[in-house]
């Protein structure tokens, strides 16, 4: 139990580095399409326990992640597009975990699954009218190589997705609660 804690405490600091990284990766950005960005906002959701559920799931799939070179949600996601879409982005990456590999896979990682795919759920469903104006094909390009090494991967592509729902959750909320 202890070292599950501190496994768990780590991959926090972890995805804490991570979406540090994120952000400073943010700053060289150039215009593009924008967001209707009123649509493009969640409320900070900061219950420990959906954190905690979250990370341990993250970290429950880690175990049988053997992909470890292979990052999905990184600096490269974010590569080109601007700040102001990034929330839009995440909405796409969120829309496609969702329904690609968290709702098959949800019989699976219990009992965190059970309570961290109706959250995820729940942003997505708060972002339904979260949309762009312009352009957004660069960002599309991001989201679709996401999607293509997930399919490529197959089944071992949907546990590292999982392992990164930690990341999916810091970038989320980056992205989107301001
Ligand atoms: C997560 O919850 C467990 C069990 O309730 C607790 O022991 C642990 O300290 C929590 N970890 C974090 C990172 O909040
Ligand atoms: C994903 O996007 C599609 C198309 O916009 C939408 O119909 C579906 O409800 C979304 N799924 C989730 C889980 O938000
Ligand atoms: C990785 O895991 C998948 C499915 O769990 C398995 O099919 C594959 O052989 C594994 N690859 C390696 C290199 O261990």
């Amino acid at each position: 139990m202890a070292a599950l804690q501190k496994s768990v405490s780590s991959s926090l600091l972890g995805a804490l580095a991570t979406s540090c990284i994120l952000l400073l990766g943010l700053s060289l950005q150039g215009g593009e399409a924008v967001p209707v960005s009123s649509h493009c906002r969640l409320d900070n959701f900061q219950e420990p326990y959906i954190t905690n559920y979250t990370f341990r799931l993250a970290k429950e799939a880690s175990f049988e992640d053997n992909n470890t070179d292979v990052r999905l949600i990184g600096e490269k996601l974010f590569r080109g597009v601007n700040v102001r879409n990034h929330c839009y982005l995440m909405k796409q990456v969120l829309n496609f975990t969702l329904e690609e590999v968290l709702f098959p896979q949800s019989d699976r990682f219990q009992p965190y699954m059970r309570q961290v795919v109706p959250f995820l759920a729940e942003l997505s469903n708060k972002l339904s009218l979260c949309h762009i104006r312009g352009d957004d094909r660069h960002l599309q390009r991001n989201v679709q190589q996401l999607k293509d090494t997930v399919k490529k991967l197959g089944e071992s592509g949907e546990i590292k997705a999982i392992s990164e729902v930690d990341l999916l959750f810091m970038a989320l909320k980056n992205s989107c609660v301001r």
